[in-house]
C-alpha cells in the first residue's frame, strides 16, 4: 500500500467517512508561487471557496488579506488573525449588523453594490462617528469571454451599472462619512486562459483610470477580481502561471507606473485551495444492475455538489481514484459512483475506469479543496457536515468536526417566540425540558475551552490584559455578553457552535459552574455588563440604556457596580457616599471598594445617598470622562486575580440628571426593590463559581492521581447533590418565587464544600505532590476568595436565619 493510502486509512479509521482532507503545504506553496510571479499585487483570499478556519489561518499567516461576505466569514477571518486593514466585505445583501461590524473595525473597504448601499453605509458611519472607506463594485458594459461563469457585463444583482457612475460619484460627494478608496470588478470564475485574464485586467484598469479622473483624486486600490481556475475535467489544462506572468505583468506594471500610489488587488478563492483538497467517501456497497456497475458511497452530492455537477450545465467527472481496503487481483471496469441520497442525480462519477471497487474501499475525489461541503446541501437527508482534516507534513489535525446529531436536533427544539418583544428584561430561561439544566448538551461543548481557561487563568495572575485571550474566542465572547439585550448584542450565542440561540437564567448559571471547573478567575475577568447591566435595564432611561449597552454591538466593555464602602462593610445603607447640592450644582463624593477591575471599566454605577433627603441614588459614571474627579486604584489580590479588587475615590464630581439612574425620576425609590432583585438574581453566581472550582479540583485530582479516585467519590456525590439543590433555587427564581434564605444557604454550603474539597486534597497520601502542582495551588487560592464575594459568609448565615425566621408562621 502507498504511504498516502495508509494515511487516508488512518484518517478514515479515526474520523470516519466521508471527510475532506486538505494539505497545508500545497496551500502555502500556491500563495508563494503567485506572490513570486506578481510581487507588487495585493492578494485577498475569498473565504467563500473554503471558509475552514485553519485554511484561512494558513493563508493569512502566509500574507494574504481576506475577502469576506458574511458575519461568520468576517469572524473567521478575524479569528485567523487578519488585520482590519486587510479585509474587504463584499456581497449584494449586507445586513446592518454586518455593516456596523465593518465600520467599527474600520476595515480596508466595504465594497458597495449600489448607491442605496453607499448611503446606508454613510448613515451608519455617521451614527458611529467614523469615516469608512468604501469601494464601488462596478458592472461594466464590456463582456468577459473565457469565464465559465460570468458575473459582470450583463444584467446581474451585482454592482453599479457603469451608466450610473456619474450620478453615484456626484451623490457620493454629499456623504462625508464614506470615502471612495477603490473600485472592484469581478469578472467571473474558473478562467484557465492567461490571455482572457490579461485582456479583462486591461479593461478594468482602463475603467479605473476613468473613475479616478472623474473623482479627481487617486484611488487607493483597484480590485480586479480574479476568477483564476483549476483543471477539473479531462481536456482542461492548469493555468500556466509563467504564461500569465508574461502577459499580465506588463499590463500591471504600466498601470503602476502611471498610478504609483494605487495598489492592484486580486481576490482568489478556488485557485488558492482547490488542488490542496481531496474528498474521501467510504463505499457502502457495490452492485451490477441492468448491465451497469455501481459503487454506492456514504457521501455524495449532499457533501460535494460540485463533483455531482450541480451548478453546471453538463456533469463531467472530477479526477477520481480508488483506495483499496485489501489486496486483490486487478479487474478494471467502468463504474458509476453514487452517493447515499434518494435521487438518481446523486452521481459523483460516471463511467469511471476503476479496479473493481468493493464495499469497505475508499473513493477519493481530487481537486476538491474549494466549494466543497460548505457549498453543498449538507443537511439533505440529515447526513450533515462531514469531518475536515488538515495534513501538514507528518502532522494530521481534525479541523472541523462532523455534524453531531445532538446539535442538529438541538437546533430544532421548539421555543416559543409568540409575544416576543424588544423586552428590556434579561430573558429568562429557554430551558423547558425536564432534564437537569446542569446536563444541558451545550455544557459538554464548553469542555473544549478547558485549555484556554486554564492557560489564561495562570496568565491573569501576572497580566491583567490576558482577558483578551478569552475575548478572542467566539464562545467566550458571546458568553461575556449574556444579559446584553438582543438589539445591542453583536456577539450572540446563536452565532457560536454551542447549538443554542440564547441562554436563560438557569442555563447561564450552569455554564458558569462548568467553566469555573477550569478557571473561575477567567469568568470574573470578562468585560461584560455585570451587575450594573441588570440595574440599568431595570431602571435606566432609554438614553442611559443606549449609553451603557451600545458598545456591545461591536466589542467588549468593562463595567462596575460600586456599592460597598470600606468603613461601612457590606450594608450600603450605612455608607457615607453622598450627592450634595449645598453649593448649587449637585456633587458626588464617594469612596468605594469592589470586586472587579474598575480601572479598566468604561462605565459603571455608584451607590450614594442624596445628602439632603437621604434618598438612595445610583450615579452613572464614565471614569475616563470624569478623570479629574474620579480616582481608581487597583488593590493587591492573591486569589481570583482575574476578578481584581479596586478602590474608587470620587471627589466633588458635578452631577446632572442624565447621570442619575432613571434620570432623577421620583419613583426611583420603588426601583430599589427592583435593584435588590438584580442582586438576588446574581447571588447564585457565587455558589456556582464555588461549586465549579471545587469540582475542578476533584477532576484535577482524578486526572493526575491514582489514589484519588476512590478517596474522593463521596465528594463527587456531594457536588452532584449541591448542584441539584442549586437547581431548585434557580427554578424558584425562574418562577418568580425565590426564597432569600435558600440562596444564602446554598452559597454558604458551596463555599464550605470548596473548603472541604481542599482539606481532603491535602490530606491524601500524595498531598506533597499536589502542593507542587500550580493548577491545584491556584484553584485552592481562588476557592478561598469566594468567602468574601457578595458579603462574607457569616452575613449570609445571618441572612439565611433572618429570612427563615421571617417566613415562619407565628
Ligand atoms: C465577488 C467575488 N469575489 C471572489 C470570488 C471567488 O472566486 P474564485 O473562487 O473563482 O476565485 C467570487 C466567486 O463567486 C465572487 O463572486
Amino acid at each position: 500500500m502507498f504511504d498516502e493510502d495508509k494515511r487516508l486509512w488512518a484518517i478514515a479509521d479515526t474520523v470516519g467517512t466521508p471527510f475532506y482532507v486538505f494539505d497545508a503545504a500545497i496551500i502555502r506553496e500556491q500563495y508563494f508561487k503567485l506572490k513570486t510571479a506578481f510581487p507588487s499585487v495585493d492578494f485577498f483570499y475569498s473565504l467563500k471557496a473554503n471558509p475552514n478556519l485553519s485554511i484561512v489561518r494558513e493563508l493569512v499567516t502566509a500574507g494574504m488579506g481576506c475577502e469576506v461576505c458574511s458575519f461568520l466569514e468576517f469572524e473567521t477571518a478575524a479569528a485567523a488573525g487578519v488585520g482590519s486593514d486587510r479585509m474587504l466585505f463584499v456581497g449584494p445583501a449586507k445586513s446592518d449588523r454586518e455593516l456596523e461590524r465593518c465600520v467599527v473595525a474600520g476595515i480596508k473597504a466595504i465594497v458597495v453594490e449600489s448607491l442605496t448601499e453607499l448611503e446606508r453605509v454613510d448613515r451608519l458611519a455617521r451614527d458611529l462617528d467614523r469615516v469608512q472607506n468604501i469601494a464601488l463594485r462596478l458592472n461594466p458594459d464590456f463582456h468577459f469571454p473565457g469565464a465559465r461563469l460570468s458575473m459582470s457585463g450583463r444584467a446581474t444583482q451585482f454592482g453599479i451599472d457603469i451608466a450610473a457612475i456619474d450620478e453615484v460619484l456626484a451623490r457620493s460627494c454629499q456623504h462625508g462619512n464614506t470615502r471612495i478608496a477603490g473600485i472592484h470588478v469581478y469578472m467571473g470564475t474558473r478562467i484557465l486562459e492567461p490571455t482572457t485574464i490579461a485582456n479583462n485586467t486591461r479593461q478594468i484598469l482602463m475603467l479605473a483610470s476613468e473613475v479616478a479622473a472623474k473623482l479627481g483624486y487617486r484611488l487607493d486600490f483597484v480590485d480586479i477580481g480574479g476568477g483564476f481556475g483549476v483543471p477539473y475535467h479531462e481536456g482542461e489544462e492548469a493555468l500556466d502561471l509563467d504564461a500569465l506572468r508574461y502577459e499580465l505583468e506588463p499590463i500591471i506594471s504600466s498601470y503602476e507606473a502611471e498610478y504609483p500610489r494605487t495598489k492592484v488587488c486580486i481576490e482568489l478563492g478556488r485557485y488558492m485551495v482547490a488542488s490542496a483538497g481531496r474528498f474521501v467517501a467510504g463505499i457502502r456497497q457495490t452492485k451490477v444492475t441492468k448491465g451497469e456497475n455501481f459503487a454506492i458511497c456514504d457521501g455524495g452530492s449532499n457533501v460535494h455538489s460540485a463533483a455531482a455537477g450541480q451548478g453546471s450545465l453538463l456533469r463531467k467527472n472530477f479526477p477520481i481514484s480508488l483506495v483499496k481496503g485489501n489486496d486483490r487481483a486487478p479487474a478494471a471496469g467502468q463504474w458509476t459512483i453514487t452517493g447515499p441520497l434518494c435521487t438518481p442525480m446523486d452521481i459523483l462519477g460516471k463511467d469511471v475506469l476503476l479496479d473493481r471497487p468493493e464495499a469497505g474501499d475508499l473513493i477519493c475525489i481530487h481537486q476538491s479543496g474549494a466549494y466543497g461541503a460548505t457549498a453543498s446541501p449538507v443537511n439533505f437527508l440529515g447526513f450533515g457536515q462531514p469531518a475536515e482534516v488538515m495534513v501538514d507534513g507528518e502532522t494530521i489535525t481534525l479541523v472541523r468536526e462532523r455534524a453531531s446529531i445532538a446539535n442538529l436536533l438541538n437546533e430544532q427544539r421548539p421555543r416559543s417566540i409568540s409575544g416576543a418583544s424588544r423586552s428590556r428584561e434579561i430573558k429568562t430561561s429557554c430551558n423547558s425540558s425536564s432534564t437537569s439544566v446542569f446536563q444541558h448538551p451545550c455544557l459538554e461543548r464548553l469542555d473544549d475551552l478547558k485549555d484556554l481557561l486554564i492557560a489564561t487563568g495562570h496568565k491573569l495572575e501576572r497580566d491583567t490584559e490576558a482577558w483578551r485571550d478569552l475575548w478572542a474566542d467566539p464562545i467566550m465572547r458571546a458568553f461575556t455578553l449574556v444579559g446584553v439585550p438582543e438589539r445591542y448584542n453583536g456577539f450572540s450565542l446563536g452565532d457560536t457552535s454551542l447549538g443554542i440561540e440564547d441562554c436563560g437564567y438557569s442555563l447561564h448559571i450552569a455554564m458558569i459552574e462548568r467553566l469555573a471547573r477550569f478557571d473561575a478567575s477567567c469568568i470574573l475577568a470578562l468585560q461584560g455588563p455585570s451587575l450594573a447591566g441588570g440595574a440599568i435595564l431595570k431602571m435606566g432611561t432609554e438614553a442611559q440604556i443606549e449609553q451603557f449597552f451600545s458598545r456591545y454591538r461591536t466589542g467588549s466593555q468593562g463595567t462596575f457596580f460600586a456599592v460597598t464602602e470600606p468603613e461601612a462593610g457590606s450594608d450600603p445603607s450605612l455608607g457615607i457616599s453622598a450627592v450634595s447640592a449645598t453649593t448649587g450644582t449637585p456633587r458626588l463624593t464617594a469612596r468605594k471598594m469592589l470586586v472587579g477591575n474598575a480601572q479598566r471599566a468604561a462605565i459603571g454605577l455608584v451607590f450614594a445617598k442624596a445628602a439632603e433627603t437621604n434618598r438612595p441614588i445610583l450615579v452613572l459614571i464614565e471614569p475616563d470622562r470624569h478623570a479629574s474627579n474620579v480616582k481608581i486604584e487597583h488593590l493587591q489580590t492573591f486569589g481570583l486575580c482575574g476578578a481584581m479588587l479596586c478602590s474608587i475615590t470620587i471627589d466633588e464630581l458635578p452631577i446632572d440628571d442624565n447621570m442619575i439612574l432613571g434620570g432623577g425620576n421620583p419613583s426611583l425609590r420603588d426601583g430599589f426593590l427592583a435593584i435588590n432583585e438584580v442582586f438576588e438574581r446574581n447571588r447564585p453566581i457565587v455558589a456556582a463559581l464555588a461549586l465549579g472550582t471545587a469540582r475542578g479540583i476533584l477532576d484535577h485530582l482524578r486526572a493526575t492521581s491514582k489514589v484519588a479516585a476512590h478517596a474522593i467519590a463521596d465528594l463527587e456525590l456531594t457536588h452532584a447533590a449541591l448542584l441539584r439543590r442549586l437547581e431548585i433555587v434557580l427554578a424558584a427564581y425562574e418562577t418568580g418565587r425565590p426564597k432569600a434564605h435558600e440562596i444564602s444557604l446554598i452559597k454558604l454550603q458551596a463555599v464550605q464544600f470548596a473548603d472541604r474539597v481542599i482539606q481532603r486534597a491535602f490530606s491524601l497520601p500524595s498531598s506533597a505532590e499536589f502542593m507542587m502542582d500550580p493548577t491545584l495551588r491556584k484553584k485552592t487560592r481562588d476557592a478561598k476568595a469566594f468567602e468574601y464575594m457578595e458579603g462574607a459568609s457569616n452575613i449570609h448565615a445571618q441572612n439565611a436565619f433572618r429570612s427563615y425566621v421571617a417566613r415562619m408562621p407565628q
